[in-house]
């Protein structure tokens, strides 16, 4: 017989609320801003920074069996990779949502704890790094599309067929539906960053020693860059065999 479990046991809540540690509600900062709201946006600052860990977390771990599926090319397993790909981009939108609700951040406070910061920066994210090398960019392929592309080649096909072919294509076309909808929910997210510093900085520089917005506008590119070349490639198909749009849409005369 198994244990009774609690809520509290099972979810570690004590252990996951005794995570948030202000330094201006813990009087580490030395006198500076120690004020009960100032600790209250810092708590908040805290907050949406570890959620945002913990999201990253849940996506990269479905990032990889996704991975896992472009190895066996099963059929189930690929039906659930398109799943699990949705269910990706429903979390980036997520992580998008939380960048909106920082701009509540008051700024005065913000600027009280900054120095508590020193150098300390997202862009220092170990997890954010690994999912940049999953989903690359405008000019790199990501792991997560290179084991695609094998994947797919593997079976004897080419990704440029299975764009090409469109719904035909059936499984393999929502996997490329998929991996666009993650890719266009990480650049949401860039912009909403974007978004989000300007606010907050205006033209000052990050604590992680860059430009600030400049230096983030610069970092914001597409990822899954060759799918987006093959798409584009659609249009010159059509265009050269000459379908029209009366012939696309039936008519009611
Ligand atoms: C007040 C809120 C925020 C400000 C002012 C801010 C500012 C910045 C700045 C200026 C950078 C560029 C590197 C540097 O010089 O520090 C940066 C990078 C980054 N920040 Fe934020 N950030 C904020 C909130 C967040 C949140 C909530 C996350 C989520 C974990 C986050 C994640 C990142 C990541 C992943 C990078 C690297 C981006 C890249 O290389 O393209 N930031 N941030």
């Amino acid at each position: 017989m198994t244990a009774e479990v609690s809520y509290q046991d099972y979810l570690r809540v004590d252990e996951l609320l005794a995570l948030q540690r202000p330094f201006t509600a813990h009087g580490d900062g030395g006198g500076v801003g120690e004020t009960g709201h100032t600790a209250l946006s810092e708590h908040f600052f805290i907050i949406c920074h570890q959620t945002c860990e913990l999201w990253l977390k849940q996506i990269l771990a479905d990032l990889s069996a996704v991975v896992g599926a472009f190895s066996t090319m099963r059929p189930a397993d690929l039906e659930r990779a398109v799943d699990l790909l949705y269910r990706v981009g429903g979390l980036l939108r997520l992580l998008h949502e939380q960048l909106v609700v920082l701009e509540q951040l008051d700024v005065e406070d913000f600027a009280q704890f900054r120095q508590f910061l020193g150098s300390a920066s997202g862009a220092q994210s170990a997890q954010f790094h690994e999912l940049e090398r999953m989903l690359g960019n405008a000019s790199r392929s990501g792991t997560l599309y290179t084991a695609f592309e094998r994947g797919v080649e593997r079976t004897g096909g080419t990704v440029a067929k299975i764009v090409e072919a469109g719904a035909e294509a059936g499984t393999e076309h929502r996997l490329v539906e998929g991996l666009l909808h993650v890719g266009n929910g990480f650049l949401r997210w860039k912009v909403g960053h974007v978004g989000l510093t300007s606010r907050m900085l205006g033209g000052s520089p990050g604590t992680g020693g860059s430009s600030g917005v400049a230096y983030l506008v610069d970092r914001a590119s597409l990822p899954f860059g060759e799918l987006r070349r093959l798409r584009g490639r659609t249009h010159e198909r059509v265009a050269a065999s000459g379908v029209t749009a009366e012939g696309d849409i039936p008519s009611t005369d």
